[in-house]
C-alpha cells in the first residue's frame, strides 16, 4: 500500500524561502509546519489476522498456527460466515438459563487490548464488528496483566474437541484466566447445554472484536460545487529567454517547480457519520495520503510551467515566473473502508457531503523585464516610458494581496523613465554636491597653506638678506 506519511513533511516548499517572502509568509509557514504532526498508528507487526479458518484436520495434526509467520505474538482468525450465523443463533435467541447472563469478549486495536464488549452488542446488530478467535494461551500471555483479578465475568470462547470432531461455543470464567489455573482444572462450559467441560488442551479460542486502525476514503466522487479563492503569489524561478536568431521570432521557455499540495479534510464532516476519530487515508492524485487527526496531509507535486513570447532578433529578456496559490473547497461522496491492520480492509459505509480543501499553486505567469517590441509601441503611445516590467497575464482575484506589495517593492522600483534605480537618483545628486563641496574646501585649504609657506620663505629670505 502506497501511503504518504505527513509525519516527516513540512509544508513549506523551496520557493517560500526566497528572502522577499520570508517576512510575509513566516506566520503562515509556522502554522503549516505545526499541523504537520500526525498521530497515525504505527502498525503492530506482532499482530496477525488470518481469514482462513483452521481445519479440524490441521488441529488434529497439531499444526502450529504460528508456523507461517514467526513474528505473530497475537494471531486472530476471523469468524467464517457460518460461524457468525451459528453465533447469532446460539447467543441471540432465548435458549434457556444462560440467556439472562452477560458474556464478554475482548476488543483489540492494532493487536492491543482496547476494551471489552458484551454479546448483546453483537446481537443488537447496530454495527457489523469484525469478530475473530484468538488462541487462549495468547490471551493469557498478552492481555491478562491488564485485567483486574477481582472482576467476576464470563468470556465467550470456542472449544474444539478433536476426538469428537466437534466445535462448540462455550464460556469460561475471568478467574480461570487471571489466576492461570492449570490446564486440567480449566473449564469452558458449552453455551446451550451447560454440561460439557473441556480442559485447555481442547483448543480453546477466545472471541475478540478487531477494531479498525484507520479509515480509508475510496471511490471519491466530487460534487459540482467548488469554491475557489486565490491568495498570495510565490516567485517560482527566474530565467532568461534568448532569441539567438537574425529574425524576430516567437520563443518559448519553461521552468520546473515543485511544491507540497496541502489537503485539509474537514474531519467533522467525516466523523459525524458515526465513525471513531481515527487517522484517515485519503485517495488523491493517484496516491493514498495519510491524514493526521485534524485531517491534514500533503502530497508533493512537481510540474512545469511553459511560457513564450515574440522576441526581436538577438535579444534576451529576464523572466520571473510567478505562481498563484489557490484554495479549492470541494464536497465529495466516498466509500469508507475500515483498515484493521495486516492488510485487512472492509467496506463500512458511504459518506455524503464530506468537505475538503486543496491548497496548491494553480497557475504560473511569466513577468518579463521588458515589454516585447509590439507592446512597446502601444504602451509608449499611451503611457510615455511606462512600466519596464510588463505583466503578460493578469490572474483573477488579485486585489490587495501580498503580490501587490511585492509589485510595489520590486517592480515599480524600475519604472521611472528609464533610470535603472530612480530611487537613488536624488541621493546621487546630493552626494555629488557634497563631495564637490568637500573637495573644494580641501583644495582651498591646501592653496592657503601653500601660500603661507611661501610667505614664510620670503620673510626668511628678507630677514637673512637684511
Ligand atoms: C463508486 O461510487 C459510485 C457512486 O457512488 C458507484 O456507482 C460505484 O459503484 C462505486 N465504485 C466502486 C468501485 O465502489
Ligand atoms: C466560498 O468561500 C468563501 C471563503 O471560504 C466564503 O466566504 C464564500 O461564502 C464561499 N462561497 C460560496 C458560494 O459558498
Ligand atoms: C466543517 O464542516 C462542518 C459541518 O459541515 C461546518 O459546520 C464547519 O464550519 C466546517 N469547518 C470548516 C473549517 O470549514
Amino acid at each position: 500500500m502506497a501511503v504518504y506519511r505527513s509525519k516527516t513533511r513540512s509544508f513549506g516548499s523551496v520557493s517560500f524561502c526566497s528572502p522577499i517572502f520570508v517576512p510575509i509568509l513566516f506566520l503562515l509557514l509556522v502554522q503549516w509546519c505545526c499541523v504537520a504532526v500526525t498521530t497515525a498508528y504505527e502498525e503492530n507487526d506482532k499482530f496477525c489476522i488470518r481469514t482462513q479458518p483452521m481445519l479440524l484436520a490441521d488441529i488434529e495434526k497439531h499444526v502450529n498456527p504460528l508456523d507461517g509467520d514467526p513474528n505473530c505474538k497475537v494471531l486472530a482468525t476471523t469468524l467464517t460466515v457460518k460461524e457468525k450465523e451459528s453465533f447469532l443463533a446460539t447467543m441471540c435467541k432465548d435458549h434457556g438459563t444462560s440467556y439472562k447472563d452477560t458474556y464478554y469478549f475482548f476488543k483489540l486495536r492494532n493487536g492491543e487490548l482496547s476494551g471489552r464488549g458484551t454479546h448483546k452488542e453483537i446481537c443488537d446488530g447496530m454495527r457489523n464488528p469484525l469478530l475473530a478467535w484468538v488462541p487462549y494461551n495468547m490471551v493469557l500471555e498478552n492481555f491478562v496483566q491488564e485485567l483486574n483479578p477481582k472482576e467476576q465475568l464470563s468470556y465467550i470462547g470456542k472449544a474444539t474437541d478433536v476426538d469428537r470432531e466437534k466445535t462448540e461455543l462455550c464460556h469460561f470464567s475471568h478467574t480461570d484466566l487471571v489466576t492461570n489455573i492449570t490446564a486440567d482444572l480449566f473449564a469452558c462450559i458449552v453455551m446451550i447445554f451447560e454440561d460439557n467441560f473441556y480442559g485447555q488442551d481442547a483448543n480453546i479460542n477466545v472471541l475478540v472484536e478487531i477494531n479498525p486502525i484507520m479509515y480509508e476514503l475510496r471511490n471519491i466522487t466530487y460534487l459540482p460545487w467548488v469554491n475557489v479563492s486565490t491568495s498570495y503569489k510565490t516567485l517560482l524561478d527566474r530565467t532568461v529567454l534568448h532569441n539567438p536568431n537574425r529574425e524576430s521570432k516567437q520563443i518559448y521557455g519553461s521552468i520546473k517547480y515543485g511544491f507540497v499540495e496541502k489537503v485539509h479534510l474537514n474531519v467533522s464532516t467525516i466523523y459525524s457519520h458515526n465513525l471513531d476519530r481515527l487517522p484517515l487515508l485519503f485517495e488523491h492524485a493517484g496516491a493514498v495520503l495519510e491524514l493526521n487527526d485534524v485531517g491534514v496531509g500533503g502530497v508533493e507535486v512537481s510540474t512545469k510551467a511553459y511560457f513564450g513570447r515574440f522576441m526581436d532578433a538577438r535579444t534576451s529578456v529576464n523572466v520571473e515566473v510567478i505562481g498563484q496559490w489557490a484554495e479549492h473547497h470541494q464536497q465529495f461522496n466516498a466509500d469508507v473502508f475500515e483498515y484493521f491492520g495486516y492488510g485487512i480492509k472492509r467496506y463500512r459505509n458511504e459518506i455524503h457531503h464530506g468537505e475538503v480543501t486543496f491548497t496548491r499553486i494553480e497557475s504560473a505567469e511569466p513577468v518579463y523585464e521588458t515589454p516585447d517590441s509590439k507592446h512597446l509601441a502601444a504602451s509608449t503611445l499611451h503611457n510615455m516610458g511606462g512600466n519596464k516590467f510588463e505583466r503578460m497575464e493578469m490572474a483573477d482575484g488579485e486585489n490587495g494581496t501580498q503580490m501587490a506589495d511585492w509589485d510595489d517593492e520590486e517592480l515599480s522600483g524600475s519604472s521611472h523613465d528609464g533610470h535603472p534605480y530612480p530611487g537613488f537618483y536624488p541621493w546621487f545628486v546630493v552626494g555629488t554636491i557634497v563631495v564637490a563641496v568637500v573637495l573644494l574646501t580641501v583644495v582651498i585649504g591646501m592653496v592657503r597653506a601653500w601660500s603661507k609657506i611661501e610667505e614664510k620663505k620670503l620673510y626668511k629670505l628678507a630677514a637673512s638678506s637684511a
